[in-house]
């Protein structure tokens, strides 16, 4: 009905228009330019009285549907803008409370320019979402197109090529095989880390020291690296800042993405600074690709030991060209680097912020393993309340509170018996979930001891607690990332009691990439264990 006024209305004015066009007079411009913006103005304002704002207004408007019935609950937001502001500082918090004002937690729909989105924080849509077929695409961004990633697994097209990249990683770098082919390499970077904690006098700061041990033990499996922590080295530290700008860059809401004509202006200069680190990692990698090279025809020895070793020795279907190369991995340095590190800084706050619980742990260490020898991964599956203690924090602090990376509805779909449209992005807060009262008993509680009892999986198959997400995106480091988090977190709690620094610790968040404590944890620790 809202179409068929709108093309009539514009057919009128068309009819009283051109005669006068041909008498161009400035008044006639005047009031020609001043027709065309109430006409935008009209337009904005009928698309922006939908529920859900302009981007939805506007696909209904273009549908021309009657039925007001079926429409999913959300904010108007700012006409044309739509609901920017949700996604700015801590959007997981902003979405949570805007979803329980318009009693939406089941599904809601907003706007951001000219994107529909539609977020839920409920467990059951949740997993519709992620389980299905309709919405195992991605949401492209043009920071993600700029460092090449659309070639990558996070954001290539869902399809053969995809599937491919997928079954690559799966077998030759995050696999069960590669994760004991790699748990030495580990073990050392546990050890250098304990050995840099110990000469730290006094209170220290754990961050740098766990993004470095992160991303020494991502470079030593993917380029075959081996760096040492407590060093210096200039190529590390040039590293570590190029994975910091990729975080950044990637983590931010660009305006361009949603507000097309804005896209030439780069007014954020997200363009700008990819441009610049796509030719800084385009000039390490290819330098590291040629090493692998030369270096496998000097070797006799072909057994492969690291991811570019792996990817260079593909053939047929499998065989990748160099740039493709590139965007894989870096992908996999910006993806597991972070999310590790992010999540050990949160569990050593919650260890210091709970002196009781870091004790248990520490107790349940000294049973286990005993207080003469070192933590190794294979004492991991005897440790229940550590694993508690670490499920517990990725319930509260879980490092893609809407999980990094939201879906594409690539066909049109229904989900909890709404109509969403293909194009849609699709969103799961899944902080909401693990916060909601209905869902988790006390769940601003700090209790692990929820989770020693029965055996809850978090890999993605119980969307009450996904931090890995889950269906066909599900996260494909998932398995090393938890193996790693659970080995490290052993190792420091073995070695050292981590105590309170003398101002408070906050436990504020800031929403980048991952989700990571708004000021940097600050630490004393206290050697604990016998050394013979
Ligand atoms: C604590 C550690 C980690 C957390 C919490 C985490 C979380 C996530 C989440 C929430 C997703 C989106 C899943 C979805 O859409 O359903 C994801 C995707 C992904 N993660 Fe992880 N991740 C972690 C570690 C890693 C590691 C160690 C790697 C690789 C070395 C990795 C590589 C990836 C990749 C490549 C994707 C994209 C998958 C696809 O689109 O097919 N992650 N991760």
């Amino acid at each position: 009905m809202e179409t068929q006024i709108s093309s009539q209305t514009e057919s009128l004015w068309l009819l009283f228009l051109t005669p006068k066009l041909l008498d161009l007079s400035y008044r006639n411009i005047a009031l020609l330019a001043l027709l065309i913006l109430s006409a935008g103005l009209s337009v904005a304002l009928l698309n922006w009285a939908h529920p859900g704002g302009h981007a939805w207004g506007k696909y209904w408007r273009k549908r021309g549907t009657k039925s007001e019935g079926n429409k999913i609950p959300g904010p108007r937001g700012i006409p044309v803008l739509g609901s920017m502001n949700l996604m700015t500082n801590l959007a997981h918090h902003k979405l949570a409370a805007k979803a329980n004002e318009l009693g939406a937690k089941r599904l809601m729909a907003f706007s951001l320019g000219e994107t529909r989105v539609v977020v839920t924080s409920n467990p059951d849509v949740a997993k519709e979402i992620l389980k299905s077929l309709f919405f195992a695409d991605r949401p492209i961004k043009e920071s993600a197109y700029s460092l090449m990633f659309n070639r990558a697994i996070g954001f290539a097209r869902y399809g053969v090529y995809w599937r491919t990249l997928r079954k690559i990683a799966a077998t030759h770098l995050l696999g069960p095989r590669q994760l004991t082919y790699s748990e030495a390499q580990r073990f050392e970077i546990a050890v250098q880390m304990m050995s840099v904690i110990k000469n730290h006098p006094g209170e220290f700061q754990v961050r740098e020291l766990l993004k470095k041990a992160s991303l020494n033990n991502m470079m030593c499996s993917i380029f075959g690296c081996k760096y040492e922590l407590g060093k210096l080295n200039a190529e590390t530290e040039e590293l570590g800042r190029l994975v910091e700008e990729g975080y950044d860059l990637l983590g931010r809401l660009n305006w361009s993405d949603h507000i097309p004509f804005l896209s030439r202006f780069d007014l954020q200069k997200i363009r700008c600074r990819c441009a610049k680190l796509v030719s800084k990692m385009d000039v390490f990698v290819n330098w590291i690709i040629a090493e692998h090279r030369a270096q496998a025809l000097l070797s006799s020895d072909k057994s492969n030991h690291d991811f570019v070793d792996i990817l260079l020795s593909l053939q047929g279907a499998e065989k990748l060209c160099d740039s493709d190369m590139v965007a894989v991995l870096w992908e996999m340095i910006f993806r597991g680097t972070d999310t590790v590190a992010v999540l050990i800084e949160w569990i050593l706050a919650r260890m210091v912020v709970h002196p009781d619980v870091q004790a248990k742990v520490q107790e349940e260490l000294d049973s286990m393993v005993g207080k003469t020898k070192p933590v190794t991964e294979s004492d991991i599956p005897s440790l229940a309340f550590l694993q508690a203690v670490v499920k517990e924090v990725l319930r509260l602090h879980p490092p893609g509170p809407l999980l990094s990376w939201a879906r594409l509805a690539v066909t049109d779909a229904t989900v909890d018996g709404y109509h969403v449209p293909a194009g849609t992005t699709a969103m799961v807060n899944m902080w909401a979930i693990t916060r909601d009262p209905s869902v988790w008993s006390e769940p601003l509680k700090f209790m692990p001891e929820r989770f020693v009892v029965g055996d809850f999986q978090i890999m993605g198959s119980d969307l009450r607690l996904a931090p890995f997400g889950s269906g066909k995106r599900v996260c494909p480091g998932k398995t090393m990332g938890f193996a790693t988090v659970c080995f490290w977190v052993a190792s420091l709690l073995h070695e050292f009691e981590w105590m309170k620094p003398e101002a408070d610790v906050d436990l504020s968040e800031l929403l980048r990439l991952s989700c990571e404590m708004k000021q940097p944890l600050t630490v004393k620790v206290r050697p604990r264990r016998i050394i013979y």
